[in-house]
């Protein structure tokens, strides 16, 4: 956690969380065949008000499971998960339907996320509908989303379908739908990976000044640390379902600690949002999720594993600033903690 926020109040808080999901569907559970895919298995963090945490890492390994956890768009099966002091999988009625409110994820695909046969006063007055704003407000509270996210001449706009848009202004009016009703967090998906290189900078510019502007608690899934880096001061990294690392990104891509995340830092040679990066310096793809390794998950690619990784599954431990889940780190764990002081 970095220090500005520090002091401020725990807002999410997740403890030995889960999502696993049956594969295979009914039939297989049927014939006894179901096997569980483990998107999430028993991940910890707190998010403190007004923080923006990056979750970054590779495909497949619980990233958006993760998110859709924490806006409550899939249970938890395990664990628990709490929102301002709620726990979510306690929230029925009016309680759920602010939460609904107060908690909003933007797409990743802009143009998934939106309905091809509505304008975009459509689409934006949808939300405030199920709100029950008045109509009479309507209007004018969709032209201020509309300019929060630095969209130009906003009124002109609002008669054009999707579309009718490049996708860096969708990728826009899709930021300005999560933020009408004034939530106080947002997941942001990979909200610029399906757009061009040359508009993702001004799309990421305009999440970060809303975020400070509303003082929005936020978390940013990326697969990609530069993007992270530009918007995130702090960094989650997951591998098959679990944190490897956790700690102020800034440290994590001058000192990469856990091996994944050395691997995933040497894959960006100079860290910015317009660049594209190299591949990952550990050979073979991510492993397959219905048969993860014993033991700590990211052995079988590390080049660093010994036998106890095969054995123990590794607990994350505070290393200076971080936490790592490694067991090179719990035998030497002063080491590297007193070299960061
Ligand atoms: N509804 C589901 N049913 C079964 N398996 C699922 C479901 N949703 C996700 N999974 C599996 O869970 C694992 C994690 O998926 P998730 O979408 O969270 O990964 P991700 O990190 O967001 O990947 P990407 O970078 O490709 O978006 C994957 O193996 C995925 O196939
Ligand atoms: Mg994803």
């Amino acid at each position: 956690m970095s220090a500005p926020k520090k002091q401020h109040p725990v807002f999410v808080s997740v403890r030995d969380a889960q999502v696993h999901f049956r594969a295979g569907g009914a039939l297989a559970a049927l014939r006894g065949r179901a096997r569980i895919i483990k998107a999430v298995d028993g991940v910890s963090f707190d998010i403190r008000k007004g923080e923006s945490v990056g979750l970054l890492g590779e495909s497949g390994c619980g990233k958006t499971t993760t998110g859709r956890m924490l806006l409550k768009l899939e249970e938890a099966t395990g664990g628990s998960v709490t929102f301002d002091g709620a726990d979510l999988g306690e929230l029925r009625g009016e309680a759920l339907k602010n939460f609904r409110t107060r908690a909003q994820l933007i797409f990743q695909n802009p143009f998934d996320a939106v309905n091809p046969r509505f304008t975009i006063r459509a689409t934006l007055a949808e939300p405030l509908e199920n709100a029950r704003v008045p109509a009479a407000e309507r209007e004018d509270r969709i032209l201020a989303a509309l300019e929060l996210v630095r969209l130009p001449n906003p009124a002109e706009f609002l008669d054009r379908y999707p579309h009718q848009l490049s996708g860096g202004q969708l990728q826009r009016v899709v930021m300005a739908r999560a933020l009408i009703l004034q939530p106080d967090f947002v997941v942001a998906d990979e909200p610029v990976s399906m757009l061009d290189v040359s508009v993702r900078a001004g799309v990421l510019n305009v999440f970060r000044d809303v975020r400070d502007r509303l003082n929005l608690t936020a978390i940013y899934i990326s697969h990609d640390l530069a993007l992270v880096r530009y918007v995130c001061e702090r960094t989650i990294v997951m591998y098959l379902g679990r944190i490897m690392e956790d700690g102020p990104t800034e440290d994590i891509v001058h000192e990469p600690l856990h091996p994944y995340t050395k691997a995933l830092v040497a894959a960006v040679p100079v860290p910015h949002p317009d660049q594209d990066h190299a591949p990952l310096p550990i050979g073979r793809g991510a492993p397959d999720p219905l048969n993860p390794p014993s033991g700590c998950v990211f052995r079988d690619r590390c080049p660093q594993a010994h036998e106890r990784c095969a054995a123990e599954i590794p607990a994350p431990r505070p290393v200076g600033s971080r936490l790592v889940a490694c067991h090179l780190y719990e035998e030497t764990a002063m080491a590297p903690a007193k070299e960061m002081a």
